[in-house]
């Protein structure tokens, strides 16, 4: 393999914090005046942070935290951690403190963060957080009053794809108490060709790729409004085109690049789905194994079956019914209507879309271990 495209592979990994964070100045904003002034003036605020995936949450949260690091900011991931508890204990775990997750109080839990942080205010970042909210309301309800319930300055920045508002009823929202949401938007074709060129310049020799290529990866990106397909895009592009010993990239590297990625499967987007969702999502995996379509009665079957293996409680068919068209929302399965052929009537079929069977499955095996 020639190494004459990349000169340094860091800025084309999903991980990489870029030195500068463009298109997201109103977003930096909010969060520096709703949050970080207060964070340094000793008092604490929530805020609850969405939007689709590859929109820049992540990397806007590290970014802050890298520019405030002298200010007690603590990160975690709740797809990783679980419930709140778990996040918690976590957090602790990263200032010093060990304590067990089990049979520990909140009360305890935030009376060791006062305690271990010297009474200063503290800020946790949970990250991916969709499922958390949903299953654990108590917990939800514990982080967000922590200021009233047990007299701490701890504020909470809470990240997911969907506004978890949408699942909560009125009274439920009452209970929450005030804090303020923000949506990260969708990028546009513009804002991912910036985007792109400023990992391109850090990451690619000069020469290697062109003006076009950059705006063919945006243009295909903007249908995503992701900055993450954009730059998954690039990478495979750029390997493309350094195994075959090319000295630029050329359209081609992109368009096997494009085939190589799968932009629903991001594991936040999975993270939207409770954990009886992803069984009947793997269940669905497993019919399309050997078959290009499945129907719901089939998948109904081996969920039973799955739900068994994985020790749950039995679920009914309209809960399948639920499901799939959940999931058809999120863009993870296509339903189609279908003739049966000689008027046998219609059925609906149903499809993964663009996602290889065989990698959905293991994610899925990957995120059902953990929890
Ligand atoms: N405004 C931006 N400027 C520079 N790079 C960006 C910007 N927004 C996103 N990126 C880059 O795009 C990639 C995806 O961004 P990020 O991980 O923050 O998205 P996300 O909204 O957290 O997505 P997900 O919901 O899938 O976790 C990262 O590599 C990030 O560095
Ligand atoms: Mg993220």
């Amino acid at each position: 393999m020639s190494q004459s495209i990349i000169k340094n592979r860091k800025p084309l990994e999903s991980s990489f914090i870029p030195p500068e964070i463009i298109h997201r100045k109103n977003e930096l904003e909010k969060i520096e005046r709703s949050v970080i002034l207060p964070l340094k003036m000793g008092s604490s605020t929530n805020l609850l942070i969405h939007g689709d995936s590859g929109t820049g949450k992540t990397v806007t949260l590290k970014h802050i935290m890298l520019k405030h690091e002298r200010l007690g900011i603590f990160y975690e991931n709740a797809i990783s951690a679980g419930n709140f508890k778990n996040i918690l204990v976590s957090a602790l775990r990263s200032m010093g403190k060990i304590m067990p997750d089990r049979g520990t109080s909140y009360s305890q839990i935030f009376r060791n963060i006062a305690l271990t942080s010297d009474n200063r205010s503290v800020l946790i970042i949970i990250d991916e957080c969709a499922n958390a909210i949903r299953m654990d309301p108590n917990g939800l309800y514990n982080i967000l009053r922590a200021g009233e319930l047990f007299g701490v300055t701890v504020g909470t920045i809470l990240v997911s794809v969907e506004d978890p508002l949408i699942y909560m009823s009125e009274r439920e929202r009452k209970t929450l108490g005030l804090f303020s949401g923000m949506k990260f938007p969708k990028y546009s074709e513009e804002e991912l060709y910036s985007i792109l060129m400023q990992r391109a310049s850090l990451a690619l020799r000069e020469n290697t790729y062109s003006d076009d290529v950059i705006r063919y990866i945006s243009e295909i990106s903007s249908s995503f409004g992701s900055a993450r397909v954009a730059i998954e895009l690039l990478q495979k592009s750029a390997y493309s085109a350094e195994y075959r010993g090319g000295e630029e990239i050329s359209s081609d590297d992109i368009r096997a690049a494009k085939s190589m990625i799968n932009p629903y499967l991001t594991e936040s987007k999975l993270s939207e789905l409770e954990s009886d969702e992803l069984v009947i999502l793997l269940a669905v995996c497993q019919s399309l194994e050997n078959s290009n379509s499945t129907d719901t009665s089939e998948v109904f079957e081996r969920s039973a079956s799955l739900f068994e293996l994985y020790g749950r409680e039995a679920i009914d068919l309209p809960f399948i019914y639920r499901t799939m068209k959940k999931l058809q929302t999120l863009g993870i399965v296509e339903g189609r209507v279908m003739g049966k052929g000689d008027r046998k009537g219609v059925e609906k079929r149903i499809m993964l879309s663009d996602v290889p069977v065989g990698v959905l499955a293991n994610k899925i095996r990957e995120i059902l271990e953990r929890l």
